[in-house]
């Protein structure tokens, strides 16, 4: 499984211990980058403990722990707790992964925890997704059509027209694919990477949906699509088992089969 880490001149420095609110017999060690702008202060790690005998099964319930009971300013994003929301998305242990369906457990050692690589950080876990979602909003994310809906109906899919949205629709928007990606990493301000182009292909893939040429025209570019080089590391990220780079390979298919 692919690793990553902060880039090499990252100066992230050792910060604060918090000890366990309640300590016990099974004691975790958790280090967590923390990041405040308006403090003017570089980055550091703070060290926490938890009683795991105290605390749910998943980081993201020592991470909630940890800020009810040792750090009330320690910033992350949560909501479902589910796997659905995708808003708590992080690098725990060196691989992208959401927090909520993330056993604390499942990590040997010491849980290493950063934001999502190749981000601005907004303040500790919490990365700025402005770029990522003007890439979305730009593929025009919703259905699109010339002509009218049957009168008095709706646009009707047989049953394999819709199982071709499987693996596209479950997408959570959570970029740990894309901020695995090595090509997202360096060309994220041209290449669109791997979340949103399968989300691209979700819409390419509907068979309601009516602007095919122009959605391909929208793509055909050297860098928006192209930039792509089957490195895989999107695949391997996804917490909801999709497979980004396979839906690259088909919007490229359909591109190659509209020049032929
Ligand atoms: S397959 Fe493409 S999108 Fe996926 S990680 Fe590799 S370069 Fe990035
Ligand atoms: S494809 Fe998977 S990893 Fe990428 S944004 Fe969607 S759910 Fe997240
Ligand atoms: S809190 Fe919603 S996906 Fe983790």
């Amino acid at each position: 499984m692919a690793e990553f880490s902060l880039p090499k001149n990252s100066v992230v420095k050792k910060g604060k211990a918090h000890k366990a609110a309640q300590p016990g017999g099974r004691m975790k060690k958790f280090k967590i980058y923390r990041y405040d702008p308006d403090s003017g202060e570089n980055p550091r790690y703070d060290d926490f403990e938890i009683n795991l005998d105290e605390c749910g099964p998943m980081v993201l319930d020592a991470l909630i722990k940890m800020k009810a009971e040792q750090d009330s300013s320690l910033t992350f994003r949560r909501s479902c707790r589910e796997g659905i929301c995708g808003s708590c998305s992080m690098n725990i242990d060196g691989k992208n992964g959401l927090a909520c369906t993330t056993a604390i457990e499942d990590v040997k050692g010491e849980v290493k925890i950063t934001p999502l690589p190749a981000m601005d950080v907004i303040k500790d876990l919490v990365p700025d997704f402005t770029h990522f979602y003007a890439q979305y909003a730009s593929i025009k994310p919703w259905l699109q059509t010339v002509t009218p809906p049957p009168a008095g109906k709706e646009r009707l899919q047989s049953p394999d027209e819709r199982a071709k949205l499987d693996g596209l629709y479950e997408c959570i928007l959570c970029a740990c694919c894309s901020t695995s990606c090595p090509s997202y990493w360096w060309n994220s301000d041209k290449f669109l990477g791997p979340a949103i182009l399968l989300q691209a292909y979700r819409w390419l893939a509907d068979s309601r949906d009516e602007m095919t040429g122009e959605r391909l025209d929208s793509l055909e570019d050297p860098f928006r699509l192209y930039r792509c080089h089957t490195i895989m590391n999107c695949a391997n990220a996804c917490p909801k088992g999709l497979n980004p780079a396979k839906a690259i390979a088909e919007i490229k298919k359909m591109e190659a089969e509209r020049v032929l």
